[in-house]
């Protein structure tokens, strides 16, 4: 009999790249969205990714009604896959009980559900925001978490407490944190990749952009930091490294090998990269000139952040495997490809 998993959110960009890895790995996968912050055709990528287009439900999981009615309707869920969440920082400063309304009522929906039916194992995207300004480079799990520069950061803080607190007292459940660095890349079908709505706030996807000539100009969000060439340094991540973290956090829970019921990992490749050294893989990989120009720095950036993967590597035997150049060219070619179709 497959094993199940419930992926929320799992038409996103990291959802529908995490959809594709548990069906690879023989999972019988469903997803809820609401179609808020993604495209239905979305599955028909996984579809030809994999064969198989996984089951969908469209409804928001801030409707207790609807959830537990999928519950009920779904008894034998042996994991959920937690991304359903609004997550643009900028956003979230303009209105934040949008943000907390939404990424937390949805998550203690979902909690109350795990333990009314029994789906006891919950992997949670959580988000290395948590660490703010990081007291010590790199990261470590351990690192003190610092008050949250945004309300979107303040939700994922917040919803790991709100799962600890709840974890102590339902000791028949169990669940694992993962907290991302920074997901960029797609997968090298180019059938899936980030679909950012409007002008994206990400680094990457401005860059395909501005390649492939829907933006004029990149701007760089400050020089003048004590970084080697003074721009921020981030820990930039394939998103397929990231998707497959979330099923080796899974089978561990399903495993009976976590060592607690609450459990947080970092989920980085442990290299931090300047945002030039970003657009020098960039240039190198897709063999054109970007255009971009300095300008001040962004209002909430850190300087530095980058992931110690150590626990992750060892504890989880997972590794982060691809390398710049590759997050860097499927990037270019989900770009391509999506202008391409247009
Ligand atoms: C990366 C670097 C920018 C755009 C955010 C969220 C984080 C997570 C990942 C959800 C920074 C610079 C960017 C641009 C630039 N999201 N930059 N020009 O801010 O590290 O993290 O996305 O979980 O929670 O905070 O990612 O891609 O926005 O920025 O120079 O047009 O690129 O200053 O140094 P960030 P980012």
């Amino acid at each position: 009999m497959k094993k199940k998993v419930l992926i929320t959110g799992g038409t996103g960009f990291i959802g529908s790249h995490t959809a594709v890895e548990f069906i690879n790995e023989g999972y019988k996968v469903l997803i809820i969205d609401n179609l808020s912050n993604s495209q239905i055709e979305v599955l028909k990528g996984i579809e030809k990714i994999t064969g198989i287009k996984p089951e969908f439900y469209n409804f928001d999981l801030t409707d207790k009604q609807k959830t537990e009615n999928f519950f009920k309707e779904h008894q034998n869920i042996d994991a959920i896959i937690h991304f359903a969440a609004y997550k643009a920082v900028g956003e979230s400063v303009e209105q934040p009980l949008k943000y907390y309304q939404n990424n937390l009522i949805s998550l203690m929906n979902l909690l109350e559900m795990m333990d009314r039916y029994q789906s006891t194992s919950f992997v949670f995207s959580s988000s290395c925001t948590v660490y703010g300004e990081p007291d010590e480079l790199p990261v470590k799990e351990s690192t003190p978490v610092k008050p949250a520069i945004s309300p979107y950061g303040n939700t994922k803080q917040i919803a790991e407490e709100i799962i600890r607190d709840y974890m102590n007292v339902k000791p028949n459940l169990k669940s694992i944190a993962l907290r991302y660095f920074n997901p960029v890349g797609a997968h090298e079908s180019a059938e899936i990749g980030e679909l950012p709505i409007g002008v994206p706030a990400n680094l990457v996807p401005f860059i395909t952009q501005t390649a492939i000539g829907i933006r004029k100009q990149l701007s760089v969000f400050g020089n003048d930091y004590n970084t080697p060439d003074g721009t921020a340094i981030r820990d930039y991540i394939h998103v397929v490294d990231l998707a497959k973290a979330h099923v080796v956090a899974t089978n561990r829970l399903l495993e009976n090998k976590n060592k607690n019921n609450f459990e947080i990992f970092n989920i980085g490749t442990g290299t931090g990269i300047s945002v030039l050294e970003v657009i020098k893989s960039f240039e190198k990989v897709s063999g054109q000139k970007l255009n971009y120009k300095i300008v001040e720095r962004r209002a909430g950036d850190v300087e530095q952040v980058y992931a110690d993967t150590s626990y992750a590597n060892i504890e989880l035997g997972w590794k982060a495997e691809k390398s710049l150049d590759e997050m860097m060219l499927s990037a270019w070619n989900w770009e391509k490809k999506l202008h391409s179709n247009q």
